[in-house]
């Protein structure tokens, strides 16, 4: 993972944002899109080759459902090798989730059961997955709310996962935070588990607060504790790329989210000189 390409510092492209990150270019310096956006839609791929013109691309999936029993639907799989090629993109990314079953499609990203079997299959079906598409592939932790008894942790999960297979991580900071705070454990020990030096990317965002729990809503500024979370990975592993997530409550001034890409990149360059031979 070590060979990808630093890309820097990015923002999320969303249609909201679309005209203000054509003025700001110059302060972004690469750009994710969602994946499902762009698979089928010409005219909407027709854009993105424009913005692919401009910034590095890299196509973010939320329907892969790698975890689902059965395996991901051929055209999708087509489409997605289509479009990274299209977009050159360094890598694609996706989550470790599944979104439906057989019959149903969850509209969610949902949880597996944190197995050893469960994780070793998911590992096997993401190599397969990578080959098919033919990019690096980076597997994303997510958020979830209801944790039932497994026998492994989040992190030893992921760990697990990735032993057995040739993927990075996009380790999503925010998701860690609101983990570790729904579900009372330390986001260090967390960080103690996993195999940092398979962390390609991080994302980050601001969460919602409802009653007892800090929801998954990619709505406020980044928050302090996922800032320190964030320099602790950097000081601990390279980061080729960090990415700011919002999907809501779109702040009126664009400079607030060109400020936390500035400011991730800042954190990202902070990687102690000792450290960044290994980068
Ligand atoms: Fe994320």
């Amino acid at each position: 993972m070590g060979t990808l390409p630093r890309l820097g510092s990015g923002l999320g492209y969303r249609a909201e944002l679309a005209e203000d990150i054509d003025l700001h270019a110059d302060r972004i310096d690469w750009l994710e899109v969602i994946s499902e956006h762009f698979l089928f839609a010409r005219e909407a791929r027709e854009r993105l080759r424009e913005l692919a013109r401009r910034f590095p691309v890299v196509p973010h999936g939320v329907e892969l459902s790698i975890g689902s029993d059965r395996e991901p639907d051929a055209a999708y799989l087509e489409a997605l090798a289509s479009l990274v090629e299209d977009v050159d993109a360094p890598w694609f990314s996706d989550h470790l989730c599944f979104t439906r079953t057989d019959e149903v499609a969850l509209g969610l990203l949902a949880p597996l059961p944190r197995t050893r079997q469960v994780a070793r299959r998911l590992a096997g079906r993401a190599d397969w997955v990578r080959r098919t598409v033919g990019r690096p592939f980076l597997l994303e932790n997510i958020t979830y709310y209801v944790d039932l008894a497994t026998p492994l942790t989040e992190a030893q999960f992921i760990a697990e996962v990735l032993e057995h297979c040739d993927c990075g991580l996009l380790l999503d900071v925010a998701n860690l935070d609101i983990n570790a705070r729904n579900h009372g454990f330390d986001p260090l020990d967390f960080l103690d588990t996993l195999p940092l030096e398979r962390v390609v990317q991080v994302h980050l965002a601001g969460a919602g607060e409802e009653e007892e729990m800090t929801l998954d809503t990619h709505s406020e500024a980044v928050p302090a504790r996922v800032w320190d979370l964030l320099e602790e990975v950097v000081a601990r592993t390279p980061v080729q790329a960090a990415l700011i997530e919002r999907d809501a409550n779109f702040p009126d001034d664009f400079t607030e989210l060109l400020d936390e890409v500035g400011r991730a990149r800042t954190v990202l360059a902070s990687r102690p000189a000792e450290l960044i031979g290994g980068a």
